[in-house]
């Protein structure tokens, strides 16, 4: 038997003032370990959809209408499309990672997570904010490693990385038993990552497809 992550339904998201919602009446399930790639076009909808998923307690939204249930394990963890806001401290890079270690982990343990980020040496003494676009998004890698969480929201990750960043964030989402959830315009990503897709269409119909990416496309008589 599949264990189950989450329950969708009936999912509606009006932002205030708007006069249509985003989407509306989308259900699905989803279970533990499913990869699930939620692709469309620019304004779709696809981060107002993942922001409703995570919730308010996750900084997310509260859905105008339906509900998102949980598993009662469920432990999510968040990066959002702009990481920027999170880096406005005066934190050096160890200081700032450091915020998100958990009961036992050491000195060397935070110094082998930045290594694995590629930051050594002086770099970790840097406040955080003079980090690059590219170089916060890997910050923001490690800050998700620390929380061994097993649910993963990721809102376009691969914007800003370089092609080996990019390759060693696939390798590591492949490897992720936990269930994924992953905006991406990045059709090369998606393929190697997703086990399921679900398509954001202007005029708020959502599209949930079981099959990868290719097939996905396949079925939409795109080769
Ligand atoms: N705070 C807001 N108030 C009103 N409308 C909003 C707000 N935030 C987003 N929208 C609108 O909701 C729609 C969906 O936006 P969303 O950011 O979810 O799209 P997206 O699919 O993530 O796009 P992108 O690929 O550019 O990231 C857009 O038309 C956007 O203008
Ligand atoms: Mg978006």
């Amino acid at each position: 038997m599949h264990r189950l992550a989450v329950e969708v339904e009936g999912l509606e998201y009006r932002y205030e003032g708007a006069q249509q919602p985003v989407f509306s009446g989308f259900s699905t399930i989803v279970e533990a370990g499913d990869k699930v790639a939620i692709v469309g076009a620019n304004g779709a909808g696809k981060t107002t959809l993942l922001r409703c998923l995570a919730g308010a307690a996750l900084g997310g939204l509260a859905p105008t209408r339906g509900t998102v249930r949980w598993s009662e394990n469920a432990d999510i963890g968040t990066m959002a499309q702009d990481v920027h806001p999170d880096f406005d401290s005066d934190d050096t890079l160890t200081e700032w990672i450091g915020r998100y270690t958990k009961a036992g982990d050491d000195d060397q343990m935070v110094r082998g997570v930045l290594g694995r980020l590629l930051f050594s040496g002086d770099d970790v003494r840097k406040p955080v904010r003079v980090l690059s676009g590219g170089e916060k998004h890997r910050m923001s890698f490690g800050r998700l490693m620390l929380g061994r969480h097993n649910v993963l929201m990721l809102d376009e990750p691969t914007n800003h990385l370089d092609m080996e960043s990019i390759e060693s964030l696939q390798l590591a989402l492949e490897k992720f038993a936990g269930s994924l959830f992953l905006v991406s315009h990045d059709r090369q990503f998606v393929d190697s990552v997703a086990t399921r897709v679900i398509e954001v269409r202007a005029g708020g119909v959502i599209v949930d497809y079981r099959g990868d990416y290719e097939r996905y496309l396949a079925s939409q008589g795109i080769e």
